[in-house]
């Protein structure tokens, strides 16, 4: 099995953890670090909808919680035909914690598609504005 694939199914694992009571739109993503580690995430609704978390935020926040900084490649999973990219949130998380990293989106019938941060995100805030 490729590593992308390793990438997909820990997403569409952390899928079927899913707390979307109000959408039942269920989305499941895994961040891979550097050194080979993956931490997956799953989305999570909340009541006042606003404060729903995304599955690529979850996984992201997972890894840097244990210490992670550095990232090589994200996945995004949703059983949808038309592939599901990051929300603008997530992008910006995806470019300031992860950096130009690609971003991998898939669905459960083994359709991918390639993306990258930088392309998903043209132009950015990020730390280097801030001197
Ligand atoms: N969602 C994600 O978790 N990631 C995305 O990339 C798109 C949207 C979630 C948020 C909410 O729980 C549900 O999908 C519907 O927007």
């Amino acid at each position: 099995m490729t590593d992308e694939q390793k990438l997909i199914d820990r997403a569409s694992a952390a899928r079927e953890k899913a707390h979307a009571p109000y959408s039942n739109f269920r989305v499941g993503a895994a961040a891979r670090t550097k050194s080979g580690k993956i931490y997956d995430g799953c989305n999570i609704e909340n009541a006042t909808y606003g404060l729903t978390l995304c599955a690529e935020r979850v996984a992201i926040f997972k890894a840097m919680s244990e210490g992670e900084r550095e990232f090589d490649a994200i996945a995004v999973v949703t059983d949808t035909e038309k592939l599901t990219p990051p929300c603008g949130s997530c992008r910006q998380i995806i470019w300031e914690c992860c950096g130009d990293v690609p971003v991998i989106l898939a669905n459960l019938k083994g359709k991918v598609e390639h993306e990258t941060a930088a392309k998903l995100l043209p132009r950015p805030f990020d730390r280097s504005f801030l001197k």
